[in-house]
């Protein structure tokens, strides 16, 4: 009798806990939580974080005609008529809002702790991977001073859920950097005269290497990076050459960038554990959009839709009717159909445009 209800309530255990476990593995499974992203880099990326540095006019985006396809035409101080690079990438990675930037959540402090466990995007319009770099536009925030903002978020996490979740939780999220250019620009405009290229790019690479080295030791696994595009093609490049076609010392700069950075990446997700990346090929998917234009409904890449080549896009400025016919919004910046273009290639792209797995493969590993 005994022995009976003991196999009872043991079949009465199992069938109650059992089954409610399976219930949350299904919960699990319908509604996981995707887990955060963490986004740094130039203005490529930025989302609002120039809104609130001293920095110079010019690498703001907070006015007119800056979002003009965005929802409700709002200026957000992204560089672009809509939507960035970031954004779509995050949008076709299933996530239902692009993380805002850290200084729009710092301030709110009842909310912070909650809003950061969603994402945050440090990226700075105007910085680059070397400390001084942009700093003729008067406080950017550099890579490294953005990394130092995520070891803020980092420990907020921590005292949040604990040393451990937070790294199992790093561990699934993705790391999405893209800078270099504004480095590029800044030895033509400085150093090109008193350093060599070679050198300066090992001085990038290894400041490089060492910025990604922390954001490992913080935690960060998979990082999603992307390279330089053919800079000297935009609007304000193309001045320097007398043709008005691409700037081509820009670009064979840019296309160094990429090899050395592929070599960087290659080297330490060997030295490191469980490092892991994908490396987008700005480069190339930018130079099929302006080898093949008309495939892609494109009428103008030479010329930005906002603004001219030497004046940045402000509401004085004239404006195109169909951005979706431009490659370039303003002076130097794509427009948000093409970084929708270059979001899908980074997204579901073969090899030949972004190496060794896409962004959809390192989100699923
Ligand atoms: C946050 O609040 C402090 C104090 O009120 C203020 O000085 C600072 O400018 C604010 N920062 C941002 C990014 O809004
Ligand atoms: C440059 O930044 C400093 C603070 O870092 C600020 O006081 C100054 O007004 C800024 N200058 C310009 C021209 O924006
Ligand atoms: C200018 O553009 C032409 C192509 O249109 C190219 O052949 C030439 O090398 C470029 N010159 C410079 C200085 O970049
Ligand atoms: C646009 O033009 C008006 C009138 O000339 C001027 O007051 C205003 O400051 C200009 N705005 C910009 C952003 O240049
Ligand atoms: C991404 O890459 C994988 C293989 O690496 C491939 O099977 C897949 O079609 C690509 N695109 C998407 C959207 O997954």
């Amino acid at each position: 009798m005994a022995a009976k209800r003991f196999n009872a309530s043991v079949f009465i255990f199992v069938f109650l806990f059992g089954t409610q476990a399976a219930i949350l593995e299904a919960l699990k499974l319908f509604d996981a939580p995707l887990a955060p992203v963490f986004i740094f880099g130039d203005s490529t990326f930025d989302v609002g974080t120039n809104n609130f540095l001293l920095v110079r006019q010019d690498i703001k985006a907070n006015f007119p005609y800056y979002g003009i396809d965005y929802p409700y035409a709002d200026p957000t101080g992204r560089f672009s008529n809509g939507y960035n690079t970031a954004d779509q990438i995050v949008r076709l990675l299933g996530y239902r809002r692009s993380p805002p930037a850290f200084f729009s959540l710092v301030n709110h402090t009842s909310s912070f702790k909650k809003k950061i466990l969603q994402g945050v995007n440090f990226a700075s319009g105007g910085s680059g991977i070397l400390d001084n770099t942009g700093s003729e536009f008067n406080n950017t925030m550099s890579l490294g001073n953005q990394i130092k903002l995520f070891e803020t978020v980092h420990s907020n996490i921590a005292e949040l859920r604990g040393p451990e979740e937070t790294a199992t939780m790093l561990s699934k999220s993705l790391f999405l950097i893209s800078v270099g250019s504004n480095d590029i620009f800044d030895y033509l405009r400085y150093n090109i005269g008193s350093t060599s290229w070679p050198e300066f790019l090992t001085a990038m690479q290894s400041t490089y290497s060492n910025h990604l080295k922390s954001l490992y030791d913080l935690g960060a696994r998979k990082f999603g990076i992307i390279g330089v595009p053919p800079i000297g093609c935009c609007p304000l490049q193309r001045t320097a050459n007398a043709t008005g076609g691409c700037f081509e010392v820009a670009n064979e700069f840019a296309r160094s960038f990429y090899i050395a950075t592929e070599a960087l990446l290659k080297q330490m997700s060997l030295e490191l554990p469980g490092m892991i990346y994908s490396l987008g090929n700005l480069y190339e998917m930018t130079m099929i959009v302006i080898e093949e234009q008309y495939a892609f409904g494109i009428k103008n890449i030479e010329k930005p839709c906002c603004g001219d080549a030497l004046v940045q896009c402000n509401q004085n400025a004239s404006l195109c009717p169909n951005r979706d016919e431009y490659l370039f919004w303003d002076w130097v910046h794509p427009t948000q159909l093409a970084s929708k273009l270059a979001a899908l290639s980074l997204y579901g792209g073969s090899t030949r445009f972004v190496t060794p797995m896409n962004f959809s493969r390192l989100a699923e590993v």
